[in-house]
Parts: structure tokens; C-alpha cells; sequence
């Protein structure tokens, strides 16, 4: 596995070739680790090199102390993308991926609809999916993927990649990677080590909550019960609802559009989020 730190470096080993990306922030879990195996068996179809960029990307933090604070563990994250045969790894400093002297290398994508109008994480993380979209193009402006893998635990960000893609004319393609649960239904992800043993348990509420929504007939019922299985859990909830799966917005009525549960809040000061198909 190459490990490269500089932008040079990444055009001198990939040449004209493409790729297959898996961007990540890095404090690699199962989940990722699952993400890295869909670009690796959809890289080795392709006949492309599979990259993964890690990096902590200050521009989607809303919250310095959320940036400071995220997990960083990179020799633990190199050795488990060695053991899953990645073929190259970026590792960019900030000053690579937005360079203070080449503003116009990273330039502000406009965000499209679906990072602007549900009221979900657009909502409750302003400038979120202004900075992810920054960084994803630049990413794909350095890697030139073929194919990209983006986690359905952060389902919105999905909806916003797909679309920004989309609405920039680029021809990588999105492939979603199931979310990976503990064996209590809670999503996997970095910021679950930030729960402590007493909040821990509580935290499964999220999935519970979802199953009772998928037991509901109408979209009403189910935000109900669900809010109220967060709520007893001790959840301060920031949206708990059942939206349109790609445009995000509340559902039209029309019998054939595919719905989807999303809920994000904070227990015990971590917020946490999670997705999945409504009805089940
Ligand atoms: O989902 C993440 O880890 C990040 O938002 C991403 C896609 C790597 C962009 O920084």
C-alpha cells in the first residue's frame, strides 16, 4: 500500500489511471472498514486501484470543539486498510487539500436542494454540506474516480453527493454501503467512544425507535412513537421523521415513492444520527 501525504504524489502514482474512492475521516470502524470492502470488490471488477483518503476536513465542523475533539488514530487506520488491500492511502495535510496560495484549486460547489431544504442536517449543522461538498469535489477533482463508496448511515450526505455529481456533469459513480449495527441495532460510528457505560445502553433507543416506526401505518404515527422511544431514552431530539428517501422532503402521498426514518439528537451531550427504509 502506498501511503501519500501530497497532492504531487497522488497524480505521480495514479498517472491517467482511475480509481475507486473511499474518503473517510479516518478513526477507521467496522463500518468503514465494511465501505473499504464494497470499493475493494467494485475496484477489482473495474480493474482500478483502490484508494482511501483520510482526512479530517475542517471545513464541514459547525463546532471547533467537535473538530478538536474528533478520534484520531492513524497508524491503527493504516494497518487495517493494509490488512484490506487498499492500494493507495491519502493522507493530505489541510494546506494539500485547500492550498492557502491556490484558492481556485478547492474552490465553494454550490450545495444542490437536497443539502439545503429538508430541515435535517442542513438544519442542525449549518455549513456542514457547504464544506462537504467542497472536499468531495476536491477529492474527486485529484482522484478522478471511476466509483466512490459513501455509507448509508450518513444518508443525507449521500443524497447530497449523488446530486452535487450530478449537477456538476461528473461521471463518478455513487455506491452506497450498508450501515453496520452493534448487536443492540446501534449504527456504528466514531463518535459512539464518546458515549459513556451508563449512556451506552440508552443509546440503542435510536434502532428501537425505528423498528416501532416500521410497525406504524402512517408517516404520523410513526414519528410519534418514534420521538417518544427516544424521548424516554433521554434523547434531546433535533428531528425525528419520515421523509421522500431522495429528495428528503416530507412524503407527497404518492403510493410509489420509496420513504426512509431518519433521526439525529444528542444523549449525554454526543450526538448521534441513523437512517433506515420506512416501512422496513
Ligand atoms: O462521511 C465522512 O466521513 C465525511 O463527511 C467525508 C465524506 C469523508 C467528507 O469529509
Amino acid at each position: 500500500m502506498d501511503v501519500l501525504t501530497e497532492t504531487a504524489g497522488l497524480r505521480d502514482r495514479l498517472g491517467t489511471a482511475r480509481c475507486v474512492l473511499v474518503p473517510t475521516m479516518g478513526a477507521l470502524h467496522e463500518g468503514h472498514l465494511s465501505l473499504v470492502a464494497r470499493g475493494r470488490d467494485d475496484a477489482r471488477a473495474r480493474g482500478l486501484p483502490l484508494a482511501v483518503s483520510i482526512f479530517v476536513n475542517p471545513a464541514q465542523f459547525n463546532d471547533p470543539a467537535d473538530l478538536r475533539d474528533y478520534p484520531r488514530t492513524l497508524d491503527a487506520d493504516l494497518g487495517a486498510l493494509r490488512e484490506h488491500g487498499v492500494d493507495i492511502a491519502f493522507v493530505p495535510d489541510p494546506e494539500e487539500v485547500y492550498p492557502p496560495d491556490d484558492p481556485d484549486a478547492a474552490p465553494e460547489p454550490e450545495v444542490p436542494p437536497v443539502g439545503r431544504l429538508p430541515g435535517l442536517e442542513d438544519r442542525f449543522r449549518p455549513g456542514h454540506f457547504p464544506g462537504v461538498c467542497r472536499v468531495v469535489s476536491r477529492l474527486f477533482d485529484l482522484c478522478r474516480p471511476a466509483a466512490a463508496v459513501f455509507g448509508e448511515k450518513d444518508w443525507q450526505q449521500a443524497c447530497v453527493v449523488a446530486s452535487m455529481c450530478r449537477q456538476q456533469g461528473r461521471d463518478t459513480e455513487i455506491l452506497l454501503g450498508a450501515t453496520v449495527r452493534e448487536a443492540d441495532g446501534l449504527a456504528m460510528s466514531s463518535r459512539n467512544t464518546h458515549l459513556s457505560p451508563e449512556s451506552r445502553p440508552k443509546a440503542a433507543a435510536i434502532w428501537q425507535g425505528f423498528q416501532a416506526a416500521c410497525r406504524e401505518n402512517t408517516p404520523e404515527a410513526a414519528e410519534r412513537v418514534l420521538v417518544a422511544t427516544m424521548g424516554s431514552a433521554g434523547f434531546e431530539i433535533e428531528y425525528a421523521t419520515i421523509r421522500d428517501a431522495e429528495s428528503l422532503m416530507p412524503p407527497a402521498g404518492e403510493a410509489d415513492r420509496p420513504l426512509r426514518v431518519l433521526a439525529a439528537g444528542v444523549l449525554d451531550g454526543v450526538r448521534l444520527l441513523d437512517n433506515a427504509p420506512w416501512p422496513a
